[in-house]
């Protein structure tokens, strides 16, 4: 059954109607298609990203490639575009004709520069077209110019405050985002240069540098063109437990923040991330996937779990997580057991496979009646056997003095 409720609250002192905004992406490149998001009910648009007419953008076809398995062919998604072939002078009226049809959405754009006047020219370009929000990509997969050449800009501490703060003098009181990659040593340090320039928040994060896949008849890396291939930009699901810990490890040291994005495909999966510190959650390749009513299971969904959690507002979620997040060092050791549930177990001898080859050898394997059962002498607890499970029949029980914990499986959408 479909659910409503009030999901608004202020972002950045911008009115969201609910934390769902899409991404600077495809789904943002055309005005009918960013309308089409907005009627259909995001909160939210970020163009996607534009620069000075010098950065010439060479799109190369097919840039869209995928892995995945039969159940979950786009389990990741992976591309070679570029930034938007659309002016900043076309993006500005975007964002006018987008404002004035959706006053209560929030309309903002993405930009990338390389000199101190071009990310400069295109805040003041944003600013008087009536943005809500400027969005910085300082990590575009394909590399950036300017301050950190060849590689991505987040990459560099250094550049990374530098632009930042150029940005943000030119912004003002514009809110402005800084999108960072994933794929540096310390995330941390990159969030503190953020801090220090005095951007109002950091997006984390953006899709992941990846080689997609080798076809092994041709040798051919996917996607080809014609016969050759670059290294992408992957999104979607595979993504999700990378921006999940850069977010969390943002939200643990560094007061900013965080606009979540990567790998989000559900209401849940924006839960987790505004438990790890997100404030608002961006997506792309759920709404490339099945299009831009997905919104509505994302908005019903969170109003459903407001309601069952007694939270007021999707502020409430935020953080909540945090304290449980721990160095491994500082976990408690209880003693912990794998026990199976024989009415559930179908026989199939996965757990007795995997814990005789990859665990403990902790399971017993009966040939004739195809039940494990648990060694309890010999188990420790590793839970390798409830991963690779198929129907969810192990799980771990946990005893630490007279406590009793269950931990299950909840991995499966
Ligand atoms: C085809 C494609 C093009 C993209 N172009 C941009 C872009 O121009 N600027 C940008 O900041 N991010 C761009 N992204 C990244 C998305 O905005 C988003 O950060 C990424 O897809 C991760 O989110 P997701 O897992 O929800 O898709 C692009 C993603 C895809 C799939």
């Amino acid at each position: 059954m479909y659910r409503e409720r009030d999901l608004s609250y202020d972002f950045l002192g911008i009115h969201l109607d609910s934390p769902f905004i899409l991404s600077a992406a495809p789904p943002t490149d055309e005005l009918d298609m960013a309308m089409d998001g907005l009627a259909a009910g995001w909160a939210g648009v970020i163009l996607k990203t534009t620069s000075v007419e010098a950065n010439a953008v060479g799109l190369k076809y097919p840039m869209m490639s995928s892995f995945g398995t039969a159940g979950h062919k786009l389990w990741g998604l992976g591309n070679i575009d570029l930034i938007s072939q659309y002016h900043i002078d076309e993006v500005c009226q975007r964002v006018k004709v987008l404002k004035q049809a959706f006053p209560s959405k929030m309309i903002a754009a993405s930009i990338m520069g390389s000199q101190k006047e071009d990310w400069q020219a295109l805040v003041s370009q944003l600013k008087k077209a009536g943005v809500d929000l400027i969005e910085c990509s300082f990590s575009c997969p394909q590399g950036s110019m300017g301050e950190a050449p060849g590689r991505m800009l987040a990459q560099s501490v250094e550049a990374t405050e530098k632009v930042a703060r150029w940005v943000k003098e030119a912004a003002e009181t514009t809110p402005v985002l800084i999108k960072i990659t994933p794929q540096v040593t310390d995330i941390v340090e990159v969030a503190r240069a953020l801090k220090r320039a005095g951007v109002d928040g950091v997006t984390a994060s953006n899709s992941v540098p990846a080689l997609m896949g080798v076809d092994i008849e041709t040798f051919e890396p996917r996607p080809s063109v014609f016969g050759d291939g670059a290294y992408s930009g992957m999104t979607g699901m595979a993504i999700k437990p990378l921006t999940l810990r850069t977010i969390a490890e943002i939200a643990r040291t560094v007061d900013i923040t965080i606009s979540g994005n990567g790998g989000a495909y559900s209401w849940g999966d924006a839960v987790e991330f505004m438990a790890v510190g997100a404030s608002n959650v961006q997506f792309c390749t759920l709404p490339m996937h099945a299009g831009f009513m997905t919104i509505r299971d994302l908005r019903s969904g969170l109003a459903d779990y407001l309601d069952r959690k007694g939270f007021s507002s999707p502020l409430d979620i935020v953080g909540k997580a945090l304290c449980h997040i721990k160095g491994q060092e500082e976990l408690p050791a209880p003693r912990t057991r794998s026990s199976i549930d024989p009415d559930r177990c179908i026989g199939c001898g996965s757990c007795y496979r995997a814990c005789r080859d990859g665990g403990h050898r902790a399971i017993e394997w009966n040939a004739v009646d195809r039940k494990p059962r648990v060694d309890e002498e010999k188990c420790p607890g590793c839970a390798q056997c409830m991963q690779v499970c198929p129907v969810n029949a192990i799980r771990m029980k946990q005893e630490l003095g007279t406590d009793t914990h269950y931990f299950e499986f909840k991995g499966a959408r």
